[in-house]
C-alpha cells in the first residue's frame, strides 16, 4: 500500500522561523510549500499599486474580485499568481509590512484566500507530492484544522527583531503580530492540540529535525495544553 497524504500545518507570529524551517521539512519529506503570508502580501501589493487605501473595506473587497489568481509550482514550493505573474521582492517592501495586517483584517479577504489556499491540498495529491506544508497564521486553526500535524512557533521578541534585521527588512513585527492577534476573522493564535515549538535558542537545523522527528514518529499529540 502507498504511504497516506501527510498535511502539516505551521503558525506562528512574525519571524518566528516558519518559513525557513517549513521549506527544509518539504524537502526531506517531498512535500509541497506553501507560503500564505506571500498570498496576503501580493494581494497588499496589488492594492497599493491600484492606490486603494488598505482600510477601505469596500474598495479593497471589490477590487479583489477583479484580480484573476492562480497557482505555479516551483520545485516544492507551489505560488500565488495574479494575473499569471509571480511577484518579487516587492511584496516585501516596507510599504507592504505596514499595509499587509490591515488588508489580511478583512473578512472578505480571508474568505477569497481560504478556497484559494484549501484547493492546495488536491495540487498536491495530483502533483504527486506525498503531502503538503502550509505556513501563516490561520493554518492550524482555519483552513487545515484536520491537518495531521499542526505546530505553533515562537520566539522572543529580540531575536526576532534580529532575525529581520539580518535580512535587511524594515519591518514592525510587534506591530503587525498585535494587529494579527486582534483581528476579529481568524487571528493568529496557538490552535488547541498544537505542538509548540520555542525557537528563540534553536538553528533553523535545529528546529526542522525537531518537527522531522515528530512527524515521522507520527506523535501528534500536543506538548503542553494550550493556555490562552
Ligand atoms: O508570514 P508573513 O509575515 O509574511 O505574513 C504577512 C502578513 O500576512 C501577516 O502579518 C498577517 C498576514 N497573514 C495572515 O493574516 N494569515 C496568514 N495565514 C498568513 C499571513
Amino acid at each position: 500500500m502507498g504511504k497516506s497524504f501527510i498535511l502539516v500545518a505551521v503558525d506562528g507570529g512574525a519571524a518566528s522561523g516558519k518559513s525557513s524551517t517549513s521549506k527544509i521539512l518539504s524537502e526531506r519529506l517531498k512535500l509541497l510549500y506553501v507560503n500564505t503570508g506571500s498570498h496576503y502580501r501580493s494581494l497588499t501589493w496589488a492594492v497599493l499599486q491600484a492606490g486603494i487605501q488598505p482600510d477601505d473595506d469596500a474598495s479593497v473587497s471589490s477590487y479583489l474580485e477583479t484580480i484573476p489568481i492562480g497557482t505555479i509550482v516551483e520545485g516544492r514550493e507551489a505560488r500565488i499568481t495574479l494575473e499569471s505573474k509571480v511577484l518579487g521582492d516587492e511584496i516585501r517592501s516596507e510599504a507592504v509590512n505596514n499595509a499587509v495586517s490591515i488588508v489580511a483584517a478583512i473578512p472578505e479577504v480571508r474568505q477569497f484566500l481560504l478556497k484559494h489556499q484549501r484547493g492546495y491540498a488536491d495540487l498536491a495529491k495530483e502533483s504527486g507530492f506525498e503531502g503538503l506544508i502550509m505556513e501563516g497564521r490561520d493554518i492550524g486553526s482555519i483552513i487545515f484544522p484536520d491537518a495531521n500535524f499542526r505546530f505553533f512557533m515562537f520566539a522572543d521578541e529580540a531575536e526576532r527583531a534580529r532575525r529581520r534585521e539580518l535580512e535587511g527588512q524594515v519591518d514592525s513585527i510587534q506591530k503587525r503580530d498585535q494587529l494579527d492577534k486582534q483581528r476579529k476573522t481568524a487571528p493568529l493564535t496557538c490552535p488547541d492540540g498544537a505542538i509548540k515549538i520555542d525557537t528563540t535558542h534553536l538553528t533553523l537545523e535545529k528546529v526542522a529535525q525537531k518537527m522531522q522527528d515528530i512527524v515521522q514518529s507520527g506523535n501528534n499529540m500536543a506538548n503542553e495544553p494550550h493556555k490562552s
